[in-house]
């Protein structure tokens, strides 16, 4: 695949606002302003607070992207931002800056898919991915294994059906005072813990379509609260993220071998952990298919894969700039079932 237009990305649909330049596969800047020191006053996203921030933080972000790209705004060929799903009003800011850009550079500002840009991710490490592909994704709203016949054709195999994974393990997190998002506190705590030390069930289904995180939870929820007094907090970290990697592996190994996929890929902001990404290396190197996994900086929210899916899905059935009506639809195609 060639791409080489100078891009910009914008990503504002959740608690990052995050911009970046890219040229084609090349990442000239990709900067991102993290709202995690805001939303833990509170425990989890606050929506309003999200979208004052994202407008408080968005011209002076993008500023520095430029600058620190070496462009100007009249370089640009294109701009990408995050339509949905996200929260409305958090995405709007996003979009109306790039509408507006758009219109005043006269370049197309296209409307990208969150999760169509998750999954293409891991193009930015490897642009020679071969499909098809399995992709893993797992982030903080969504788990989902998607199979890619081209970069352009989605098709979801299997998804959660409640928590999502990142949002199970920030769950498990908070259970013993980590602060949100706990994710990567939870993976450096169970660096020193024995993860068979307490008994959690491990979340995996017979039906192939799907994940459930929620019986994890609960039984996570009941163990801290039967050994209020003398947790063994790593131990108990180790034995959460086990699980989880567990079950991911249990699927992903499932649908290698139904879809005879050339590569498996890992993105979202789960995909940061080292213990999921060795699990998942192992699984591919066993089954005898290429392995990518997203950048470690481009696995939570980035403005740099919202260019990438900008330039791959341009002009396809995919692109759109409507944000109200379906900011809360993944738009990644459920296999027919007939
Ligand atoms: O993709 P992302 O930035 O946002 C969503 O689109 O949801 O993912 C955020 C999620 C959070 O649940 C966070 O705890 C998790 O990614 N996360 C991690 C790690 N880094 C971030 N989970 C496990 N290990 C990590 N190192
Ligand atoms: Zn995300």
């Amino acid at each position: 695949m060639q791409l080489s237009a100078l891009t910009l990305g914008i990503e504002t649909s959740c608690d990052d606002t995050s911009i970046a330049v890219l040229r084609g596969f090349e990442v000239l800047s990709s900067l991102v302003s993290s709202q995690d020191d805001l939303h833990v006053q509170w425990g989890g996203i606050v929506p309003e607070a999200a979208a004052r921030e994202h407008l408080e933080m968005a011209l002076p972000i993008l500023e520095a992207a430029l600058a620190e790209a070496g462009v100007s705004l009249p370089d640009l060929e294109l701009i990408g931002v995050t339509t949905r799903p996200g929260l409305v009003g958090a995405l709007s800011v996003g979009a109306s800056m790039a509408q507006a850009l758009g219109a005043w550079l006269n370049v197309p500002a296209v409307g990208v898919n969150h999760l169509h840009a998750h999954l293409l991710s891991p193009l930015l490490s490897d642009p020679a991915i071969a499909f098809p592909s399995l992709g893993l994704l797992v982030s903080g709203g969504h788990t989902e294994l998607v199979l890619l016949t081209s970069p352009t054709e989605f098709e979801i195999l299997a998804e959660t059906r409640d928590d999502a994974a990142g949002e199970t393990l920030d769950k498990c997190a908070r259970l013993i005072g980590l602060p949100y998002p706990g994710g990567k506190e939870l993976e450096s705590l169970a660096l020193s813990g024995d993860s068979s030390k307490y008994a959690l069930p491990e979340p995996f289904l017979r039906d192939r379509s799907a994940f459930s995180f929620s019986g994890l939870k609960t039984a996570a929820a009941r163990l801290v609260e039967e050994h209020s007094q003398d947790l063994d907090r790593a131990s108990f970290a180790a034995g959460v993220q086990a699980r989880v990697v567990e079950a991911l592996v249990r699927q992903t190994q499932y649908w290698i071998e139904e879809c005879e996929v050339r590569t498996v890929t890992l993105s979202g902001g789960v995909a940061a952990n080292r213990s999921l990404r060795q699990a998942l290396q192992t699984l591919a190197e066993r089954n005898n298919v290429a392995f990518v996994a997203a950048a470690p900086a481009y696995c939570t929210d980035n403005g740099a894969m919202i260019a990438l899916a900008a330039q791959i899905l341009q002009g396809t059935a995919h692109e759109s700039l409507d944000v109200n009506s379906r900011s809360q639809e993944s738009d990644v195609q459920r296999p027919t079932t007939d």
